[in-house]
């Protein structure tokens, strides 16, 4: 059993068997966020998706508290090391896939930006593609639509697309490309965190319910789904 909660935003808790895995984690100044980076305990991998402050704010935080791996582009690890102290990192890079206690998470490519928050590169945005057992689990994080997204994600369990636009896709492409992907259960995220990225979940689950074949879930910050 794999289990999701969305921690708001971009922030999702991962865990399964016991393990427990973030991604992406913003959430000490993040105002849709119930959870505070004190909160967590006993993660043992942190991936990290592209260096934008709204994906890599408390990850240093929670490694260290946790003693828990970050695993992120070979640039972004290397500056977690040299610039937070993190003792425990994974880089890889993109079409790389690593084994982690959870399952094995692929880095496959995103269409999006990536400066780290000190104006340092950070190498190229990432989505992720986890096979936790039988189960496979598509985070796209920030991103454009792209055709290749099929190539990496067609017919998971479960794709996380952003809705929010402006810095991500919107609803309209997020339809596109939950067409294309043909998951079994579709998921939104990087939304109503603030007012630019405002939408109404229910009009994309409406949607998402008339023009694909895939089953919308809308969660709550802080609700879980269990695949
Ligand atoms: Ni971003
Ligand atoms: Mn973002």
């Amino acid at each position: 059993m794999t289990k999701l909660t969305w921690l708001s935003h971009g922030s999702w808790l991962i865990e399964s068997d016991g393990q427990r895995v973030l991604l992406d984690p913003f959430l000490g100044d993040n105002p849709a966020a119930t959870m505070k980076p004190d909160d967590f305990d006993g993660i043992s991998h942190i991936l990290i998706s592209h260096g934008h402050f709204d994906h890599v704010a408390d990850a240093a935080a929670i490694a260290n508290a946790n003693g828990a791996t970050i695993v992120a582009i070979f640039e972004i690890a290397q500056w977690f090391s040299a610039n937070h102290d993190v003792k425990s990192t994974i880089g890889m890079n993109l079409g790389g896939t690593t084994s982690i206690p959870i399952g094995t998470v692929k880095m496959v490519p995103a269409l999006h930006s990536s400066q780290l928050p000190d104006g340092s590169y950070g190498g190229e945005p990432a989505g992720f593609l986890l096979t936790i057992d039988e189960t496979r689990v598509y985070f796209a994080c920030d991103t454009a639509l792209f055709s290749d997204m099929k190539l990496y994600a067609h017919g998971v369990d479960a794709a996380v697309l952003p809705i929010g636009d402006l810095f991500t896709m919107g609803i309209d492409d997020s339809v596109a490309a939950t067409k294309m992907i043909e998951p079994k259960v579709v998921l939104p995220a990087h939304y109503n965190t603030w007012p630019p990225i405002q939408q109404d979940a229910n009009d994309w689950a409406e949607r998402i319910r008339n023009e694909t074949g895939a089953r919308p879930v809308v969660l709550d910050v802080g609700q879980s789904i269990e695949l």
